[in-house]
């Protein structure tokens, strides 16, 4: 059975800069197989991307850092699969692209093969040298800041980033030398709102927030949670897209709707 009913042309990464600045908002969703990624897609997802969540939503995992470069593979191979329409954007898991920037393209050239366009890989400016590596040589890069997961074990926990005005600098500074090194898109994870609108004015690049409130270029949430299947702890600036929707498909389709009229976050989803 073929999850396709037409052949459609794939979104390019200078479309969705172009759609930012005429100030539509991007949705980005977490997809981890062909069924989910043609759903999302037909629910006018924008861009598909394959977590390291995967690590604790399918897997069952207390955390992203086990997940492998292969496990990553699989998911990717699946959603391009079932995939038409939407970029589909491959998360570098731990360990496979933080030795060395021929480490990362190495790791990178495999999620392209495996039917990504794009590659997201977590950190700030450290990750610059990396990121000018992987697009001058042709792989475009999300990049990805504030509350980075990998790096839970240095954090202390799964905390807001960025409160004071010392670790503020530092993601605005984040911000700037990603996209001076040619990230396509900067991601940014709990934050405060006021914060995330900071770094989104100091960059032309299009930024995705995920707990970082509405002055941001689109959203990305992980599937599991706006769809309350996930039973682990709900963050903050989740929001249960399920509730009173008759399908999933419409559920996802309430979320793109939310994004792009701009109801969704709301205050209660962000941080101040
Ligand atoms: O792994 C993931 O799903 C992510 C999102 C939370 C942005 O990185």
């Amino acid at each position: 059975m073929s999850v396709h009913d037409e052949k459609t042309s794939r979104v390019t990464v200078p479309q969705l800069q172009k759609r930012a600045r005429e100030g539509e908002k991007l949705v980005m969703l977490t997809c981890y197989d062909a069924s989910f990624a043609a759903i999302s897609e037909d629910a006018g997802v924008d861009m598909l991307l394959i977590g390291d969540s995967l690590g604790m939503v399918v897997q069952g995992r207390d955390t992203t850092l086990a997940v492998t470069l292969e496990e990553t593979e699989y998911h990717v191979r699946c959603v391009a699969r079932g995939s038409r329409k939407a970029l589909v954007i491959a998360d570098l898991p731990f360990a496979s692209f933080q030795e060395s920037p021929a480490q990362a393209f190495r790791s990178s050239a495999r999620m392209i093969a495996a039917g990504a366009q794009m590659v997201k890989l977590e950190g700030g400016a450290v990750m610059a040298e990396t990121t000018r590596f992987l697009v001058d040589r042709g792989v475009p890069v999300c990049a990805h800041i504030g509350l980075t997961p990998q790096s839970v074990n240095t954090l202390g926990g799964y905390r807001v980033q960025g409160r004071g005005e010392d670790d503020a600098l530092r993601l605005v500074a984040d911000g700037k030398a990603l996209e001076a090194a040619g990230a396509a898109l900067v991601l940014m994870e709990a934050m405060p709102a006021p914060l995330a609108r900071r770094v989104t004015e100091s960059i032309a690049v299009p930024t995705i927030g995920i707990g970082a409130g509405p002055d941001v270029s689109g959203q990305v949430l992980v599937v599991y949670d706006m769809l309350d299947i996930y039973p682990g702890r709900k963050a903050r600036f989740v929001k249960n897209f399920m509730a009173g929707a008759p399908s999933v498909k419409a559920a996802i389709e309430a979320y793109v709707r939310a994004v792009k009229d701009k109801t969704f976050p709301g205050p209660e989803h962000s941080w101040s």
